[in-house]
């Protein structure tokens, strides 16, 4: 006899069926986390042997061009294929153009042909930027006073300026330059100006959807670059804009732009999705630093399991559509996938 109360009621998929085991589980699992697909950052400072903390990010530190080579050694033994370098600079080496950022012997020029004499197999990205090195924190040389009543970053000035950074950075042997400013014809300005100077084969990540986020906060410890006055935003984008996402980055594929960036992360996923729907440019996610903070200082109170946590935050940036996540959990979750998922 056939319960008549069930028959009645239309056929429910069984989902419980392939979650009965973790065999399973692995089975239909859609992702798998890779730290050949994690982005290491680094913050280098001048000087040797210095291994400084940063405050509000814990095991995250400071380092000199020959800890940060050290750093990368284990980060490749541990599987992870990329890093990207930051420049911070003390400040009585800041002025208002940022000149310390065009210095070919600064910490970033310096730390790539450490990397580059020593042949190491890591893809070196650099940040583009000039927030690290004006005295005043903006990302660019200042222009008039804006419409916000303060000064504001003078655009065509800081792309020319960038194109320059990039020279400087690809000759001293950096594979892939990030430009983080958002500047209009950042890209375009940046690829023509390494083609002249013959670095035809230096690749641009471009930062294409950067909202103006609260999340960038201790970041802002870490490289001493928290403007001095007013915000950015007047050039970062507005997080209440989705659309906008789209004709950015669409706009940087065509001034040729050859991956393209979502910052900040876990706020950004439904964009992440967007460009992966509306684009075909290699995608990355960049889970910045409030979004580490946040997890770190959760699971130092106990209030969650900080590597579940970090390894669920992974999953979603590659679920959301990115191929590759810029991470300050890099070393850590290598280690952690290493030892085998909960
Ligand atoms: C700008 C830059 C910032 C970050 C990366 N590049 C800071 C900003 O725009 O204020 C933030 C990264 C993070 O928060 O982890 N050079």
């Amino acid at each position: 006899m056939t319960d008549p109360l069930r028959s009645s009621l239309p056929a429910s998929p069984r989902f419980r069926r392939l979650r009965r085991s973790a065999a399973l589980r692995e089975l239909v699992a859609e992702i798998r986390l890779d730290p050949a697909r994690f982005v290491l950052p680094l913050f280098l400072v001048p000087g040797r042997g210095q291994r400084l903390p940063v405050a509000s990010m814990p095991c995250v530190f400071q380092l000199s061009p020959d800890e940060a080579i050290r750093e990368i050694e284990a980060a490749l033994a541990e599987g992870i294929c990329a890093c990207l370098l930051f420049g911070v600079v003390p400040a009585d080496q800041k002025d208002e153009r940022g000149n310390a950022a065009l210095d070919p012997e600064n910490v970033v020029c310096e730390t790539l042909r450490l990397l580059r004499g020593k042949n190491l197999p890591v893809v070196a990205i650099t940040d583009l930027c000039f927030c690290e090195y004006t005295s005043h924190g903006h990302c660019g040389p200042l222009a008039g006073i804006g419409r916000d009543g303060f000064r504001t970053v003078d655009n065509d000035a800081t792309v020319g300026l960038l194109a320059r950074q990039a020279v400087n950075h690809a000759r001293a042997g950096a594979d892939v330059v990030a430009p983080s400013g958002m500047m209009d014809g950042m890209v375009s300005g940046i690829r023509a100006g390494l083609d002249a100077a013959g670095f035809t084969d230096t690749a641009i990540l471009s930062y294409a959807v950067k909202y103006a986020s609260a999340f960038y906060g201790p970041f802002r410890d870490a490289a001493g670059s928290a403007p001095s006055f007013g915000d950015r935003r007047s050039y970062q984008m507005d997080f209440r804009r989705r659309r906008e996402a789209v004709a950015e980055a669409a706009a940087d594929v065509a001034q040729g732009a050859d991956i393209i960036m979502v910052k900040p992360g876990m706020p950004c996923l439904d964009l992440l999705r967007d460009l992966r729907e509306r684009l075909d440019a290699p995608l990355a996610a960049y889970q910045v630093s409030g979004e580490y903070a946040m997890i770190k200082a959760a699971s130092a109170n106990g209030w969650l399991d900080g590597r579940a946590a970090m390894l669920e935050s992974l999953v979603a940036f590659h679920r959301a559509g990115a191929d590759f996540v810029l991470t300050y959990f890099a070393r850590e979750a290598a280690r952690a996938l290493r030892e085998g998922e909960p």
